[in-house]
């Protein structure tokens, strides 16, 4: 029986799910927990199979095992025991397989027909690779020489960023994958667009009078969004050393929170008139051509030693598997500009870091203040409006608007209307992954992104890593546990505007009314 009794249930197709890398950190905290939420949820019904791949040996039994473990770690729903764990596990295959050895796609397949005669699957094959990217593309071929995509049903290639490390890498393994795999059947997994808050700014854009006659250059003064991390680098030296923040935050979940906030509304909400919308967006940005403006706009940073609740964190430098000498960014900040009619002159700022003081993904809309000539502006400096959307880890929104402070004269103060929705006792917002899988194995790929999407945000990306590349000293630094350097308050400063504060951690003059 399923979990989400009140939520409209679209119960996926009968589908064997493939997991590249099936022993690995993705699919352990993210893609196993995923699936057993949609089946509790009866969004997976019992016509499904899973085949963990990877190369390393498993018994069925130690497979099952793992998966028991990630669950109960890492699924919002508690594993229950018993007899429907059974069932569900009994759907999970392991295969050992050396993924360059098309012999061993062969046994592949022999197995998956077994599997999809025993839950009566109609050959839907969806194939999710948890690797690394230079696998992607002989993974695929191998697939197609092997017979993997010989089913009657229809077959999908599900790949997690980055797609490319510029844009002529990303070229080169797009062709690749167009060998075998048509556009429509590749999903590009940007796990920022499964996020529950990302997907709703649609909503509140669109579904509010209060909001889209407002949204413009006309009534907004800025958009802020920043993503910051507490984190460092973790175990990821090796990759991150290479990429830094630029092509890890910037090229994807930066530029596509941006787009959802600076798009026409699509004619009709399909997947490619929303993805049709979006792109133009990203080939509005104003691109910064020379190094004096890739300097003027963006601002790089690379974190210290320094400190956050008493405890003393390395400098990045110092992490392991990164090189000492290293001047790859792990922040940077940036002024942008929507060169079209609907944002002609707005800036737009984004920010991302790691070891920030704040675990957070928010955006700031602000609005234009009012004229400070009328009857209110000459005797109350005031405020501007502002619209906050809070993706993670809460989720929400708030208003900041200015109201006579109660029991005084006629003095104004600000007050922030809030919705908190993970406040909400009862709801529990899907992870990303839960959606996005979900989706692909409908064919909706309206939040995955489509390939001249990918296209356009690395071309716009790569002039500000050329210009970098030629530069690499010149970084500035910025203590762990601090908000980065200096020169990115001066981004704003220059504008006459400021970083809003974030997760609410507002100056005390402002009331706040919770929901
Ligand atoms: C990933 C980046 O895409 O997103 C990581 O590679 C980053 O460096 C992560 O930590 C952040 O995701 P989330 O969902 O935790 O905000």
């Amino acid at each position: 029986m399923a979990d989400n009794q009140n939520l409209e249930v679209l119960q996926a197709p009968g589908t064997v799910f493939f997991i590249f890398g099936a022993t690995g950190d993705l699919a352990h905290r993210k893609l196993y927990p995923a699936i057993y939420s949609l089946y509790r949820e009866g969004k997976l019904a019992e016509d499904f199979a899973v085949i963990g791949v990877a190369r390393r040996p498993r018994t069925p039994e130690e497979f099952r095992s793992d998966l028991y473990d990630s669950i109960q770690e890492f699924c919002r729903y508690p594993v229950k025991d018993g007899e429907e764990w059974a069932r569900f596990a009994e759907h999970f295959e392991y295969k050992s397989l050396d993924i360059h050895n098309v012999d061993g796609y062969r046994e592949l397949r022999e197995h998956t027909e077994a599997m999809e005669a025993k839950y009566g699957i109609p050959g839907n094959r969806l194939f999710y690779l948890a690797l690394a990217p230079e696998l992607f593309g002989s993974v695929s071929l191998n697939l197609q020489k092997g017979g993997m995509l010989e089913s009657g049903g229809w077959h999908r290639l599900v790949i997690e960023k980055p797609f490319g490390y510029d844009l002529p890498s990303a070229e080169k393994l797009n062709e690749e994958l167009n060998q075998v795999f048509k556009e429509e059947e590749i999903f590009r997994i940007d796990h920022y667009l499964g996020k529950e808050m990302v997907q709703n700014i649609e909503v509140i854009r669109f579904a509010n009078a209060f909001f889209e006659p407002l949204w413009n250059n006309k009534h907004i003064a800025n958009v802020q969004i920043t993503l910051s991390e507490t984190v460092g680098v973790e175990e990821r030296g090796g990759y991150y050393d290479h990429a830094g923040a630029l092509r890890d935050m910037g090229q994807n979940h930066m530029l596509q929170l941006l787009t959802m906030i600076a798009m026409e509304p699509p004619s009709r909400l399909l997947a490619e008139d929303i993805r049709d919308e979006k792109v133009k967006v990203l080939r509005s940005l104003r691109p910064y051509p020379t190094e004096a403006e890739v300097k003027a706009h963006v601002v790089r940073g690379q974190y210290t030693e320094g400190e956050a609740g008493g405890k003393v964190l390395p400098g990045y430098r110092q992490e392991d598997k990164i090189d000492p000498n290293s001047n790859t960014e792990t922040y940077f900040a940036a002024k942008l500009y929507v060169d079209n009619f609907r944002w002609a002159g707005v800036p737009f700022y984004i920010r991302t870091g790691k070891r920030l003081p704040v675990k957070t993904t928010e955006v700031v809309v602000e609005f234009k203040s009012m004229p400070n000539n009328v009857y209110l502006g000459q005797k109350h400096t005031l405020a501007p409006n502002l619209l906050v959307i809070r993706v993670n880890p809460m989720e929400g929104i708030y208003i900041k608007i200015n109201a006579k402070n109660p029991g005084t004269e006629s003095e104004i103060k600000p007050l922030a209307m809030e919705f908190c929705q993970s406040c909400q006792v009862g709801i529990n917002s899907p992870e990303a992954y839960e959606r996005l899988i979900h989706d692909a194995a409908h064919g909706d790929s309206t939040y995955f992104t489509r390939w001249d999407e990918v296209a356009a945000a690395w071309s716009f990306i790569d002039r500000i890593a050329e210009a970098w590349a030629k530069a690499p000293g010149e970084i500035s630094h910025y203590p762990a546990g601090s908000w980065g350097p200096k020169e990115a308050e001066e981004l704003l400063a220059q504008d006459g505007f400021k970083w809003w504060p974030v997760n609410g951690q507002e100056e005390d003059n402002v009331i706040w009314i919770k929901g």
